[in-house]
Parts: structure tokens; C-alpha cells; sequence
């Protein structure tokens, strides 16, 4: 009897013990459920041109803590391939990014040789994931990097880093190049394993054209590439290369706005330059909305930093951005270019410029007077379906 007592209020207080645990369990498992629910994954692909203002652009992203960030990573498939089509590669390029948006980082064993660390990537150094912990012991995960120190600092380690890194983050966001038709982004749009969003950013032609010649010798390769020429190097002195950029922002722009398969809505923005550089936080802002990442205090200054500093920027860096004022660098084509030369852009992008809203200029007179504004404002232009 007494030992029935005995064993029954044991059994009580185990009973009780063992709820309380269940329910400490449950509510923790609880917590950690909600917060994976809040950082549901994003993949965000950066869909631009060569010197376009993507590398500025992705840098607003790369900053971010939420954000692991890879610059070009289909260079890679380029420079192993370079005697194909910027079509042929279409596929393999894809294939890559759905993989690095995966954060299988395996796809690069195609492309790079066994024995690689973290600097084995192109342009490594400007993904601040790459340069905090846990990829980077140097700097901690909510600094603001900087290439020079970065690339200093964090090239040695293993490239399995990379792959961890990515395996952290709510965000992964990648900037390409090299994709001239929207279409082939269609079976990424619909894999269930993934979340894609899609920036459009373009930029005014005779812009791209100007810093284009400022960083010739780096894009004579990809020129190859774009004209389909067998591998030969081809300069753009012919206004080739800028005339298919062109036509593939039109057909892209069209795809998503006027025969946007269902699938597509909510998950295309189209993004001007120039807008971002006359107003970077209300474009910005837009952005992050679009992404699903908030903006933080320390981003903001940070961004009002690099768009009204005064140092003057690196030009043999020519990938890197700077602080110079970016507004003034966006209307540099208008001081630097011959006359001639803007009227032959504006001939062969005559499509694209009047689709995004770009106005052609009738006379050196006009290119040269700052007070003709020749970018249509982005209130008559609705654009993105925000
Ligand atoms: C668990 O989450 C659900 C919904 O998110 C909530 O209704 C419930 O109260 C939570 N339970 C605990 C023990 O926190
Ligand atoms: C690792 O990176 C450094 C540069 O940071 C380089 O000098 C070295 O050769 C690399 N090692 C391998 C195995 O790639
Ligand atoms: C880069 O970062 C390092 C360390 O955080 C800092 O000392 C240096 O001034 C920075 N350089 C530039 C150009 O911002
Ligand atoms: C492309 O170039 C390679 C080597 O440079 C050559 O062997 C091949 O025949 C060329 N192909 C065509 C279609 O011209
Ligand atoms: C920007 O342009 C304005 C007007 O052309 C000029 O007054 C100003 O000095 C420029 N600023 C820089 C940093 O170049
Ligand atoms: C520059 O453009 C403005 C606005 O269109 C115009 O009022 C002004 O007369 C032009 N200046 C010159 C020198 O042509």
C-alpha cells in the first residue's frame, strides 16, 4: 500500500516533470520554427549589363547582413567557353546560378581546378559574405568590407568556406551579365526549390557606351562572345555589342510587362540607373521591399557615404565603386562624347530608349546643355508591378 502511495506520487511528479519539459520543448521549437518562417529564403538575381551600375547596385545588396552576395559567378562559364554563343552558354550559365542559389557550390568543379581557395572565385572580394565570418575570421558579419582589406585578408581560406557561408544567409544574390532573354530564367522561376526574384537594372546606352570605352581591353573577350565570333577578341567600335544589349533589354522588358506569364508577377522589377542615383535611398528602399530585406541604420549612412563622398574613384579599378558623386558621373557621356557618336547609339538603341525612357538628343547644343533633361522622370514611367 505504502509503496503503491510512494510509487504513484513518483509517477505524479515524473508525469508533471516530463510536460514541463514537453512544453519548454515545444515553445523553444516553436520559437525557432517562426523565426525560419520570418527569414524565408530569397533568391534575387541581378539581371543587367556589362558597366551598367550593376557592380554599385549589387554592392547595396552585398552589404547587407541578411545577404550572401556573388558578382558574375557565369564568368567562370565564359572564360572556360569562350568559343561558343552567349546562347549555347545560356544553358550552362543557368544551371550555375540555380546551383549557387542553392549554395551547391559543386557546379564550380566544372570550372576551376581541385586545389582552389575562396580567391579562386571572380571578383570574390566584393561579396561581404565572403569577407566576414564564418567564411573570413577578419571582420565580423554586420561590417561594412571593403575590397582592398578584404581581398588582403580572406583569400587563403578553404573554398568549402564559400559553400558554409552561403548556407547561413535568409538571402542569396547574385549579379549577371550574361543573360540576354528571359526566357531561359523560366525554369528557375517555376522550381519549387527555389524563390526567385528578378532586378532588371538598366541604363541610359550612350552612358553604357561612354564608361564601356573606359574599360575596353576588359570586355573584348565577352564582345567575342555576344557576336558570336569563334573565340576572336572584337572591340565594339561598329556599336555591334551595344545594339544587342540593347535589343535583349527590350525583349526582356517586354516578356515581363506584356506577355508575363503568370508565374512572373510580383517577381520582376525593372530598375534606371539614373533613378537610383538621383534619389539611392527611395530606389533603395524599393529594392529591399522587393527582396524582402529591411533597411538598417547603419546601411543608410553607409549609402549616404558612398553617393555624396568626394574622393575621387580608382580608374584602374575599373569593377569597383566609388564615392564619387554619382549623379554627376551619370551624366558624364554628355561632356565626353563626340556628337557623331551619340547620334550612331541612338540610332541602333533607338528601341530601348524610347521603351525605358530615355530622350535623344537632336544636337551638340543639346547633348551639352545639363539643363535639358534627357531622362524621362520615373513618375510618368510606372515600370515595376509593386
Ligand atoms: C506556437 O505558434 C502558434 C502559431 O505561430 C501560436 O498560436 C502558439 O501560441 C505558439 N505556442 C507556444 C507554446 O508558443
Ligand atoms: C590561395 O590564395 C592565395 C592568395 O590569397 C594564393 O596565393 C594561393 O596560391 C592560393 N592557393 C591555392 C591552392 O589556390
Ligand atoms: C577598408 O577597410 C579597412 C578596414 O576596415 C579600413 O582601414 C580602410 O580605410 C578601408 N578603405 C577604404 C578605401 O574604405
Ligand atoms: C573555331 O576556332 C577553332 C580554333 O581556333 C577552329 O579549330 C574551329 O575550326 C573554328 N570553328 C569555326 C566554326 O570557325
Ligand atoms: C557636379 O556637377 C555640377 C554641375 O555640373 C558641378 O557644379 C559640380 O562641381 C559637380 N560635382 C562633382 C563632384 O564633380
Ligand atoms: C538649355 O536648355 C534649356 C531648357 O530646355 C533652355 O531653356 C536653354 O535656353 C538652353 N540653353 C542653351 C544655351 O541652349
Amino acid at each position: 500500500m505504502v509503496r503503491m502511495r510512494f510509487n504513484a506520487s513518483v509517477a505524479t511528479g515524473l508525469l508533471l516533470l516530463q510536460t514541463v519539459f514537453l512544453l519548454v520543448l515545444y515553445s523553444r521549437q516553436n520559437i525557432s520554427l517562426s523565426r525560419m518562417e520570418d527569414k524565408e529564403k530569397v533568391h534575387l538575381l541581378i539581371l543587367s549589363s556589362w558597366r551598367s551600375g550593376s557592380s554599385f547596385v549589387g554592392q547595396i545588396f552585398s552589404q547587407h547582413p541578411d545577404v550572401f552576395y556573388l558578382m558574375e559567378p557565369a564568368w567562370h562559364v565564359w572564360v572556360s567557353m569562350f568559343q561558343n554563343s552567349a546562347k549555347v552558354l545560356h544553358m550552362a550559365v543557368r544551371d550555375l546560378v540555380r546551383s549557387v542559389f542553392l549554395c551547391d557550390m559543386s557546379v564550380f568543379d566544372a570550372y576551376m581546378p581541385r586545389e582552389r581557395n575562396v580567391s579562386s572565385l571572380f571578383q570574390w572580394a566584393t561579396s561581404r559574405a565572403l569577407c566576414t565570418a564564418p567564411a573570413c575570421n577578419f571582420f565580423g558579419r554586420d561590417e561594412i568590407t571593403n575590397e582592398s582589406s578584404c581581398r588582403t585578408l580572406c583569400g587563403k581560406y578553404p573554398f568549402d568556406n564559400v559553400e558554409q557561408a552561403c548556407n547561413i544567409y535568409s538571402h542569396v544574390v547574385i549579379k549577371e551579365v550574361r543573360f540576354f532573354d528571359l526566357k531561359v530564367l523560366y525554369p528557375l522561376l517555376t522550381d519549387p526549390s527555389l524563390n526567385l526574384r528578378i532586378i532588371h537594372l538598366v541604363r541610359d546606352p550612350r552612358a553604357v557606351v561612354k564608361s564601356r570605352e573606359q574599360s575596353m581591353k576588359a570586355l573584348i573577350r565577352d564582345n567575342g562572345i555576344v557576336l558570336n565570333t569563334n573565340g576572336t577578341k572584337v572591340d565594339d567600335s561598329k556599336y555591334e555589342v551595344i545594339q544587342q544589349i540593347c535589343r535583349s533589354h527590350v525583349q526582356m522588358f517586354e516578356t515581363a510587362t506584356l506577355k508575363a506569364p503568370s508565374f512572373l508577377k510580383d517577381r520582376y522589377m525593372l530598375v534606371r540607373y539614373e533613378d537610383v542615383v538621383r534619389d539611392p535611398l527611395r530606389e533603395i528602399k524599393q529594392m529591399y521591399h522587393f527582396a524582402h530585406l529591411q533597411l538598417t541604420d547603419k546601411l543608410r549612412k553607409w549609402i549616404h557615404e558612398i553617393t555624396h563622398g568626394r574622393s575621387p574613384g580608382n580608374k584602374k579599378e575599373a569593377f569597383l565603386i566609388t564615392s564619387r558623386n554619382a549623379f554627376n558621373v551619370s551624366q558624364a557621356w554628355r561632356k565626353v562624347l563626340p556628337f557623331e557618336k551619340v547620334k550612331t547609339i541612338q540610332d541602333v538603341c533607338k528601341g530601348a530608349m524610347n521603351m525605358l525612357g530615355y530622350l535623344p538628343v537632336e544636337s551638340a547644343a543639346e547633348q551639352e546643355n545639363l539643363s535639358m533633361d534627357v531622362v524621362v522622370p520615373r513618375k510618368h514611367y510606372q515600370f515595376s508591378w509593386l
